[in-house]
């Protein structure tokens, strides 16, 4: 039933209800983003400024646009990931707030593409980003539309490392504020989001029982921590493997067992990636790996696992459920892969949970507000967030919860900025 035209194409547009039903939960868990929306709806700073938005069409995400829109934007959205796409979310975009929306669960690569190409081809003065892929094909295909750019934002940890990159080789044409670095943001979305929504995609899509089993968890960043945490929560013996030597160190002083990865394959039983990089399950650990392993990626994009060394090391695989793929592996064994390799806390669950989504999609806003504030004053280049804003999210999410904290005397401000007093 899908309709591509310049309003959109999306799976099913009477899903449309269900979506809004569902936008509107999320929008109760969404406070601070409520009242920064009541705000720009007021002000309207983005009146005729043209959006494009590539991130996971999620409630949240449809929360995002709908402030965007409400401060006069003319936003347009596709997904940041063939299969994280709620395709009634996408339909109620469409269907029920006016919003083109490019995106359809399970689309494949070239449909991928071809609705970031939709959504280039309204021509954006702004991009919202969750891996940088608006930034990258503007760069490399759609150079015109750089004449007309403001500015965009990044999300996610491997966007903001692809546009380091770009900026480090003179190639970034317009800068970019790096949502992911606000603490208000890493500090909870990617540690506590990704740590729960982790665990919620592979219950979902395995309905394991979580305590008692080896959980090897690649990586120890914001989002490694979070997952191992939560496993270990839930009673997981966890092992961690990390090529930091300094987060290796931290991981072990929180408790985990660190190994090499191929020491961790031949004991892990769960196997979860959440490096950002390119095949942290490679083909040594594959071969080592116990019969019944389940791999599952919660990193951006689905190279963290080689699954094309899984290919070569099987004989076939068929799907036992959804979500799951099982690889009859050459030696006799069977290897279950989650969700293709791509990341399993939005393909097989909602991604993260609203009420932390609320803090990054806070500082989303502002950012564009802050870029389109400051239009002609900022080079081309990777801007940190605003300390203020990251302050004001922070006082914002807490408001809402009804914590008020301390702020310090005149006097104690005076001590604080003096060297000469001691004992
Ligand atoms: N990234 C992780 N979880 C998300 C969500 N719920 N919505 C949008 N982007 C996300």
């Amino acid at each position: 039933m899908a309709s591509q035209s310049s309003n959109g194409d999306v799976k099913d547009l009477s899903l449309a209800k269900e979506g809004v039903n569902r936008i509107e939960w999320a929008e109760r868990e969404m406070p601070v983003v409520r009242i920064i929306r009541e705000r720009l709806a007021r002000e309207k700073p983005f009146a005729g400024l043209r959006m494009a938005a590539c991130l996971h069409v999620t409630t949240e995400t449809a929360n995002l646009a709908l402030a965007l829109k409400e401060g006069g934007a003319d936003v347009v959205v596709c997904a940041s990931n063939p299969l994280s796409t709620q395709d009634d979310v996408a339909a109620a975009l469409v269907a029920e707030y006016g919003i083109p929306t490019f995106s359809i669960k399970g689309e494949d690569d070239a449909t991928y593409y071809r609705h970031i190409s939709a959504a280039l081809d309204h021509r954006p003065q702004i991009t919202l980003d969750d891996g940088a892929d608006l930034v990258n094909i503007m760069h490399r295909e759609r150079s015109e539309l750089l004449t007309d750019i403001v500015g965009g934002t990044e999300e996610t940890t491997t966007g903001v490392v692809r546009l380091k990159a770009m900026a480090n080789e003179g190639q970034l044409r317009y800068p970019i504020i790096a949502v992911n670095e606000a603490e208000t943001k890493h500090f909870f979305d990617n540690r506590y989001g990704t740590g729960q929504s982790t665990l919620d995609g592979i219950t979902r899509a395995t309905n394991i029982l979580w305590a008692g089993r080896r959980v090897v968890v690649y990586g120890y960043g914001w989002c490694g921590r979070g997952v191992a945490s939560r496993a270990k929560g839930m009673g997981s013996h966890v092992i961690v493997t990390e090529i930091n030597p300094v987060r290796a160190l931290e991981a072990v002083m929180d408790g985990f067992t660190v190994m090499s990865g191929v020491e961790a394959a031949k004991v892990g039983e769960l196997f979860i990636t959440i490096t950002g990089g390119l095949h942290a399950i490679g083909r040594e650990q594959l071969e080592v790996m116990p019969d019944g392993a389940i791999l599952a990626n919660s990193g951006h994009f689905n190279v963290e696992i080689d699954i094309q060394a899984l290919e070569e090391l099987s004989s076939g695989n068929r799907k036992v459920r959804e979500y799951v793929q099982e690889y009859q592996m050459n030696d006799g064994r069977k290897i279950y892969l989650l969700a293709e390799g791509r990341l399993i806390n939005l393909a097989a669950a909602e991604g993260h949970p609203s009420a932390v989504m609320d803090m990054s999609f806070a500082n989303q806003a502002l950012c564009v507000e802050y870029l389109v504030k400051n239009h002609g004053k900022l080079e081309p280049g990777v801007y940190d967030v605003p300390i203020e804003t990251d302050a004001e999210v922070g006082r914002l999410k807490l408001a809402s919860m009804g914590i008020y904290i301390d702020t310090l005397t005149p006097e104690q401000v005076r001590y604080q900025n003096t060297w000469s007093e001691g004992t």
